[in-house]
Parts: structure tokens; sequence; C-alpha cells
């Protein structure tokens, strides 16, 4: 028999007969709230996708045994819902969203799902929480879309059946210190991702470990983990540490060309180690089409830590910063690297530098709806 696809036709919506009251936006923490209901989905081995349900947001009721929570058998999504000034609201790049999880969920045994399908339920999940999503400029809903496994069994194998739902929570800037430029820890005793491993996934698997680290780097007066990863350097033939990512964000570096002077963006390229970020996808496109023409530079390129130290030590170290669904951007000012202090090109009175803002402000303006049209803001 034939496995059923998600059918939109058949979603079924039980509101909540206890509103919850609204936060005000400036005292709203990353992640602590929800909105009053939730999208799940049920899928089975034999049937497939079963009808799609929104729900009063509550608890879920999983045996023991089940299988995610032996195994981690998870993969998950962040994206977000934002209320322009004329109140309407929109989704930014959601099909990317939809394209990664499909990867994660795929390499764990989980089942793919139409992407469209499940964002017109996201579209009209969003449109039943409307009230929940904040309109000011950097406040939006932050959208965690999860599939788990969820067969009873502990036995290794393909789970039999599994659970897409989706939570809500209204947020504002990340860091709760607000936008400000924060200091990493290269990190040298720990990896992130290495190759042939699932570091492009996006699986709960890959965030839990980088917890410790990330408490030893604080410890020592850090924000967050600069992850590197040690290999050699095939011109060189000599070991580097190539930088690959920020906490849970990718990273990008603005250096000058030591002969040339033409500045240039870089980010690690997509080697499997490294997560496809949308935002990441954004700035790239972006700078190709808005920073090339002013002279600039776009790589996705592997670099290594003596590269960024020797072009901070000549002023060629202009920028550096992460990207990522839930900061947007967030500036760098300096990096931890082997008993020194790497300036990132900031000036100690500023929090963040030109082309990170000029980033911050191009996506917001399409996230917002601000820029007119843009094919990457879905209007609901
Ligand atoms: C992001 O930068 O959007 C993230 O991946 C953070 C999220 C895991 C809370």
């Amino acid at each position: 028999p034939k496995l059923k696809a998600i059918d939109v036709s058949q979603l079924t919506t039980t509101t909540t007969t206890t509103p919850k009251d609204t936060i005000p936006h400036n005292q709203l923490i990353f992640g602590r709230n929800f909105t009053d209901h939730m999208l799940s989905l049920e899928w089975t081995a034999s049937e497939g996708w079963l009808a799609p349900r929104i729900t009063p947001y509550q608890n879920l009721s999983l045996d023991p045994a089940t299988c995610v929570l032996h195994y981690a058998f998870e993969a998950f999504e962040g994206m977000k819902a934002y209320k322009d000034r004329n109140g309407d609201v929109r989704l930014f790049r959601p099909d990317k969203n939809m394209a990664r999880l499909n990867k994660s969920v795929a390499r764990i045994a989980l089942p793919t799902f139409d992407g469209a399908a499940m964002i017109e339920l996201i579209k009209r999940f969003c449109a039943l929480e409307e009230r929940f999503i904040p309109s000011a400029r950097g406040y939006s809903l932050y959208l965690r879309p999860n599939m788990i496994g969820t067969q009873r069994t502990l036995g290794v194998g393909p789970p039999g059946s599994a659970l897409l739902y989706l939570i809500a929570s209204p947020v504002g800037p990340y860091y709760p210190t607000g936008f400000k430029a924060i200091s990493l820890e290269a990190t040298t005793y720990a990896v992130r991702a290495w190759p042939g491993g699932v570091g492009a996934s996006k699986l709960g698997a890959n965030y839990a470990p980088c917890i410790v680290p990330q408490m030893q780097a604080a410890s020592r007066g850090f924000q967050q983990n600069l992850w590197l990863f040690e290999d050699v350097d095939q011109e060189s033939g000599k070991k580097e540490d190539w930088v690959t990512e920020v906490g849970t964000m990718n990273l990008f570096a603005c250096i000058r060309d030591k002969k040339t002077g033409q500045p240039e963006l870089v980010t690690a390229p997509l080697d499997g180690t490294i997560l496809d970020g949308v935002v990441r996808d954004s700035i790239l496109t972006l700078a190709r089409e808005r920073l090339v023409p002013e002279g600039w530079k776009v790589s996705e390129r592997r670099f290594h830590m003596r590269e960024v130290c020797e072009a901070a030590d000549e002023g060629r170290l202009l920028e550096v910063f992460g990207s990522g669904t839930a900061a947007v951007v967030s500036p760098v000012r300096s990096i931890g690297y082997q008993g020194r202090l790497i300036g990132c090109g900031l000036p100690e009175d500023k929090e963040v530098g030109e082309v990170t803002l000029r980033m911050k402000e191009w996506i917001e303006g399409i996230q917002y709806g601000e820029e007119e049209g843009h094919a990457w803001s879905w209007k609901i």
C-alpha cells in the first residue's frame, strides 16, 4: 500500500479554553515562553503521515522505552515569523528550513515529508497564534519544528513511528546582554564536527556535547566557543587549526588581502562539518549582490587561525561575526587562542562593525517586509 503524504485538508484544530496572557516584548527571554497551541503530525511506517492536528500546547506522553529517549532520534529547525508594519505576518525562506529538516531526518532514519505542505500548516498555525507575534523590530515568533522517533523499543534500528511537531516562542534579542559584541574562546581540546560526521545535520545530538566546552569557556570569561578543526594544509603540509563555526552559529570574517588590499568576506565551505545556515546563505547572496560591486571578494573557503592571527597583527582583520536565525548576526570583539587575545577589528567604543551592521539591516529589512516584494519574505 502507498504511504500517505501530509494532507493539509485533513487538518483539525482544537483551540485552547485557557488562553495565555502575552508578555510585554521587553520582558521576553529566548525560548522560555510558548504560545497557546502546537502543531502535530504522526507518522507510522505502515500508513505514512496521519492527519495534522493543531491542539492546545500540552505535554507529550511517551513510553520510557521510546527510541528518541535512548538513541537520540531527533532533528529540529529554527525559523521565525515576523509581523510587518501593516500587521501582516511573514516567514523568511521557510523552504530552506523544510529542505534542511528533510536532510537532517533522512540522516537518522526518520521519515521525510512534503515541505510545501508543512509550510502551509505552519502558515495556518501562525495565523492562529498571530496575537503572540511581537511587531517591534528585532522581535519575532521563534518557530521550532521538531521530529522525534516514537517507537517503543530498545532495539537499535529505524524507528517504525515518528512525531513531527511545532511549538512557538515569542522572542527578542538572543543574547541576554542584547546586541553587543561577544568574545570567543577558540576551542582546541574538543571538536564539534568532523569529516564523515553529522555536523551538517541539525540534530539535537550535535548540541548537547557543546555545553561543557561552553561552560569551560564561560569560566574563563568567554561567551561562546570558536569551533576549530585541526587538519593538514595541503599546500604547506603543515597542521593548521581551521575555523569552522561559533557556538550554534556560522562564522564570517572580513579580511583585507595582504598583497592587493582587497577586502574579503570569508566563511568556511559546506564540507559536511558546517551547518548550511539559512542566514549564512542569505549573507553570501547579499554580499555577492551588494558588496562585490563595491570591490569586495566573497569566499566560501577554508581558513585557519594562523591566517586570522596574522591578519589581526597586521591590522587587516576588519570584522568577525556569527550568523544564525536566533541572533541574525552577532558581532565578535575578540578571540582567545593559545594564550593570546586576538582583537577582531572593533574599536573599544563600538559594539558592531560596518559590514555586520549592514547585513543585519539588509536581512531584517527583508524579514520585516520593509524591502518590498523580496522573494525571501513569504507573507502568510
Ligand atoms: C541559531 O543560531 O539560530 C541557532 O541555531 C540557535 C538555536 C539552536 C537556539
